[in-house]
């Protein structure tokens, strides 16, 4: 019996691929740059299981085009990279990797936040520059986090992480949308309007997902809607905000500074204005990236791609509805 073909768009932990490698015809994309899209729709014609990450697109056409095609499983928790409604309609399950990456990814959003109100990328470069003459009162001032306000716009799995470790630095915590008020209560977390949010914050927090509803939700007039002092963080997707108007707000500004660990598009393009600033400190997407958590991010993808081929159901699946059919 021919074994099922599985295409991997990435180098994963190599024991991590094992036990797909024994039941399956598999091929790994060695390279460390993404395979182009072309040529993952033309495998994707005779794959039965695909394992991507967000940087590949897997659009319509490219499902339409793949008539084996029994699971989707992408090595992420966000999964925009993905015409999931397509897929659905193709009965294929799509799959991600939800709970594992909570933690870590919350641990980073605090420290970019905390980075950025506290100016550490500049004090480096002061000391690496030989800048570095004196104790000085007034260098290199930043922002307090304890006791200040921080405003979670997204108060989903990691949103609520974000808010155990506010709560242990003393913050007071808003947020708008994407909770049940029993955990929002329980985290001591006040719901509040968009617009109320961003005029009490000192920080903002972007944690949600990106959908056509969420595309550019920091815009202009919400920037303007902040206060001169306040910090924003966006380790969501850069889709959610929009970074001419971050641009032009961190530029004049109307905010003080910010911090963004995902951008649109990625990687960042190195003429972008944003990376002449000072006040926005900027790294590639990474907050998932602990050693422990990626190898639990490619385990938790590659179980979904055996549970897919193997036509079992995919343990976390976003698209649960196909199995109703
Ligand atoms: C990372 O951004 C993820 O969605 O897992």
């Amino acid at each position: 019996m021919t074994k099922p073909h599985v295409f991997v768009t990435r180098q994963l932990p190599q024991a991590t691929l094992e036990p797909l490698a024994a039941i399956c015809n598999l091929e790994v994309w060695e390279d460390h740059l993404p395979p182009p899209y072309s040529l993952i729709a033309e495998k994707a014609k005779t794959l039965e299981g695909l394992l991507c990450l967000l940087t590949d697109k897997i659009d319509a056409n490219l499902i339409d085009n793949a008539p084996n095609l029994k699971v989707i499983s992408n090595m992420a928790v966000g999964y925009d990279n993905i015409d999931v409604p397509s897929a659905t309609q193709r009965g294929i399950p799509v799959g991600n990797t939800p709970g594992v990456l909570t933690e870590t990814s919350a641990d980073f959003a605090f420290a970019l936040l905390m980075a950025v109100a506290r100016r550490i990328p500049e004090a480096q470069q002061y000391v690496k520059d030989g800048q570095w003459q004196t104790w000085h009162p007034t260098i290199l001032s930043g922002q307090d986090i304890y006791g200040a306000t921080l405003g979670i716009i997204g108060l989903g799995r990691i949103g609520q992480a974000v808010a155990r470790r506010a709560k242990g630095f003393g913050m007071k915590i808003i947020y708008h949308g994407g909770s049940n008020e029993a955990v929002a209560n329980e985290l001591g977390a006040q719901k509040v309007e968009l617009d109320e949010l961003l005029q009490q914050s000192d920080f903002v927090s972007l944690n949600l997902p990106l959908t056509e509803k969420t595309h550019h939700f920091i815009s202009t007039r919400e920037l303007q809607l902040m206060k001169p002092t306040a910090i924003l963080v966006n380790t969501a997707r850069g889709g959610v905000l929009d970074s001419k108007a971050l641009y032009q707000a961190l530029k004049n500004n109307t905010i003080l500074a910010a911090g963004l660990d995902v951008f649109d598009p990625e990687p960042i393009p190195m003429d972008d204005p944003l990376l002449t600033l000072d006040n926005c400190v900027i790294v590639p997407h990474i907050a998932s990236a602990s050693v422990a958590t990626r190898t639990k991010m490619a385990e938790m993808a590659v179980k979904n791609v055996i549970a897919g081929i193997t036509g079992q159901t995919l343990p976390t699946c976003v698209n649960s509805g196909v199995y109703e059919s």
